[in-house]
Order: C-alpha cells, then structure tokens, then sequence
C-alpha cells in the first residue's frame, strides 16, 4: 500500500513538459542541408524521437518516474541539435552545423547515437554497419557543401557584396 501511495504520488511532480513545440517549416534541417530519401529514413527512425519536435511519446512517458528520464532526454537532445529547428539552431551558424554533422557521424559510429537504451525497446531504431557507412558519407559529403559555402560567403563579404 505503502509503495502504491508513493507510485501515485510521484504522477503528480511536475516534470519537464512533454511537448512538441511547432517550429516554423523554413526551419526544418532540409532548408539548409539535403536529406535524400535513404537518409530521412534513417534520422527518422534513430534520431527523430529525440532529436526532434515531432517526438512520439510512448504510454510509459507519462508514467513516473520513467517520465522524468524521458522528458528529460529528449530536452537535452533537443537543446544540442533540432532537427526541426536547424536553421534557428546549429544551422545558424555554418561552422557549428558542419561540426554536429561530424560528431553525428562519429557518435553513430561508435554506437553512442541512438542511445543504446533507446535501441533496447526500439528495435527499428538499430543501425547497421551499412547504415552507419552510407550515414556518415552523407554527413561528410553535406558537410564538405556547407564549408565551400561558408567559404564563398566569406569571400563576398571580404568583397564587401
Ligand atoms: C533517446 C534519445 C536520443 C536518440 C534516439 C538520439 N539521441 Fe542524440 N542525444 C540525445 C541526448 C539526450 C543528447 C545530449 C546528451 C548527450 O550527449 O548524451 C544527445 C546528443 C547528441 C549529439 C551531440 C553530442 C555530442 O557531443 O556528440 C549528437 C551529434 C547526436 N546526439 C546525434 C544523434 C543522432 C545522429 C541520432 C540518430 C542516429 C541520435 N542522436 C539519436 C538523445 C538521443
């Protein structure tokens, strides 16, 4: 009884609002980088739960303690790179967008990204090594154009255009 009061209590603690905030389209990661179809299909099923504002809660998100892990997770993620808010976030400035790609690439490689406990109870989220290859040539290659850009802008304002 003891514990089931407590169970019941824990819901009521406020935690970090499970939202989906609305960002505006033009923010949206393609308006800045091109995401083929092959590669949508990866972020959206490894990253788009966390990294993203159209998060899909799953029943055991509202339920505490567990909410509080999650809700939090995806704050986090969030904060350091929104793929619905790209171009208002790291895409704001050239250098720091080709920097997450790179460390995209470097986390998915080394199984950091998605999280391992994340993996465990979404199976669909699960990269193979073909994944993780063509994932970081895709990376290399968006980050490679975003460099040549940043370099052209560069030079224009160097040219006072
Ligand atoms: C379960 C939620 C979750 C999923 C799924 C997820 N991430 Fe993350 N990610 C986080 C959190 C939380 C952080 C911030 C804290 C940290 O670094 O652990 C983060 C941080 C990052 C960072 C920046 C930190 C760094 O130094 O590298 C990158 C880049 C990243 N994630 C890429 C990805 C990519 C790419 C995917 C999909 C292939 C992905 N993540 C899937 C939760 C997630």
């Amino acid at each position: 009884m003891a514990v089931a009061g407590v169970f019941v209590v824990l819901q009521a603690v406020p935690v970090f609002p499970r939202t989906n905030p609305v960002a505006p389209a033009t923010a949206a990661l393609r308006n800045q980088v091109e995401v083929p179809e092959e590669m949508d299909k990866i972020l959206q099923r490894s990253c788009w739960n966390c990294h993203s504002n159209d998060t899909k809660w799953p029943w055991y998100s509202r339920v505490a303690p567990v909410s509080w892990l999650i809700a939090k997770d995806v704050e986090k993620a969030r904060e350091v790179m929104n793929f619905s808010s790209w171009t208002e976030q790291a895409g704001k400035k050239l250098q720091l967008a080709v920097g997450m790609l790179a460390a995209s690439c470097a986390d998915v490689t080394v199984g950091r990204m998605p999280k391992p406990e994340y993996v465990f109870l979404h199976s669909e989220a699960m990269l193979n090594d073909a994944d993780k290859k063509d994932f970081c040539g895709w990376t290399q290659r968006e980050g490679k154009k975003l460099l040549v850009l940043k370099r052209k802008l560069a030079a224009a304002a160097a040219n006072g255009q």
